[in-house]
C-alpha cells in the first residue's frame, strides 16, 4: 500500500519551511502517520554537489551550470534522501511531506532557458526523476505563489539584511523574476495548486495562508 507525497513548492522566501512545519503538525494532531523531508538535504553528503553549485563553485551566475547538470546535482540528493530515509514509511502507507522536490528544478532550471523549451527540459526532468531514478511522484504540489519583491524583503529580514549570505540564486533577483514566471507557467501547465500568499501587496498570515493548505490536503488524503 504506497502512501502519499505532498509537496510546498515556492520560490525562495515564499514560507516553505513554514508551512510544511504547519502542515506536519495538522496532520500529526489528526494521528496521521506523516513524515516531513526538506530538500537539499544539508544535513547529508548526498547535498555536497548543489552546495558546491550554489556557493558559487563552479561560477557565481546561475547560468555557468546548465539546467541539466545542476538539476542532476538536486536530483541525486533526492535519490539518497528517498533510498535512505524515507522509501520504506512512504512504501508502508505514510504520508510524506517535502519541502521542495523534483518541482524545484522545474522552477529554477526552466528559469535558465527560454520559454520554448520549458516543456521538453519538464519532460525529460519528470522522466529522469520519476522513471529513471523512480523516486515517487506528488500526489499533490501546493505552490506557494508570492511576489518576488516580497519574498526578498523577507529573505533580507531573515539574513539581516547582509547580501552575503545569500546562495547564487538568491542574490540574482532578475534569476528570481525568471524563476516566478517559470513557477507560474509550471503551476497552469502541471496541476499544482496554487496558494495565493499575497493580499493587497503583503504577505498573508501564517495562519491563513496554512489554513487553505490544510482544506486542500484534506480533499486529497480524505
Ligand atoms: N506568512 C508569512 N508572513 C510573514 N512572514 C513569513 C510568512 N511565512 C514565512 N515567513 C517568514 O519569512 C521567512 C521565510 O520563510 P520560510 O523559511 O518558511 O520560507 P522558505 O520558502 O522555506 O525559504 P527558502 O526558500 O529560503 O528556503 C522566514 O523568516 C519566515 O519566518
Ligand atoms: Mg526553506
Amino acid at each position: 500500500m504506497k502512501g502519499k507525497l505532498i509537496v510546498i513548492e515556492g520560490l525562495d522566501g515564499s514560507g516553505k519551511a513554514t508551512q510544511t512545519q504547519k502542515l506536519y503538525e495538522t496532520l500529526k494532531a489528526d494521528n496521521r502517520n506523516v513524515m516531513k523531508v526538506s530538500f537539499p538535504d544539508y544535513e547529508s553528503n548526498s547535498s555536497a554537489l548543489v552546495k558546491m553549485y550554489l556557493s558559487g563553485e563552479f561560477g557565481t551566475d546561475p547560468d555557468s551550470v546548465n539546467p541539466y547538470a545542476a538539476s542532476s546535482f538536486y536530483a541525486v540528493d533526492r535519490f539518497a534522501s528517498y533510498a535512505k530515509n524515507w522509501k520504506k514509511f512512504y512504501l508502508s502507507g505514510g504520508i510524506v511531506i517535502a519541502d521542495r522536490y523534483t518541482t524545484s528544478n522545474a522552477v529554477h532550471q526552466c528559469a535558465k532557458l527560454p520559454q520554448e523549451k520549458w516543456k521538453d527540459f519538464i519532460e525529460w526532468l519528470f522522466s529522469y526523476e520519476y522513471e529513471l531514478l523512480g523516486i515517487p511522484v506528488p500526489c499533490c504540489t501546493v505552490y506557494l505563489r508570492v511576489d518576488p519583491k516580497i519574498s526578498q524583503e523577507l529573505l533580507n529580514i531573515r539574513y539581516n539584511g547582509s547580501q552575503d549570505k545569500k546562495d547564487i540564486h538568491e542574490a540574482d533577483v532578475g534569476y528570481l523574476r525568471r524563476s516566478r514566471q517559470a513557477a507560474d507557467f509550471c503551476a497552469k501547465n502541471l496541476g499544482w495548486n496554487t496558494v495565493e500568499c499575497i493580499r493587497d501587496g503583503e504577505m498573508r498570515s501564517v495562519e491563513d495562508i496554512s489554513c487553505d493548505i490544510n482544506k486542500l490536503i484534506e480533499s486529497v488524503i480524505k
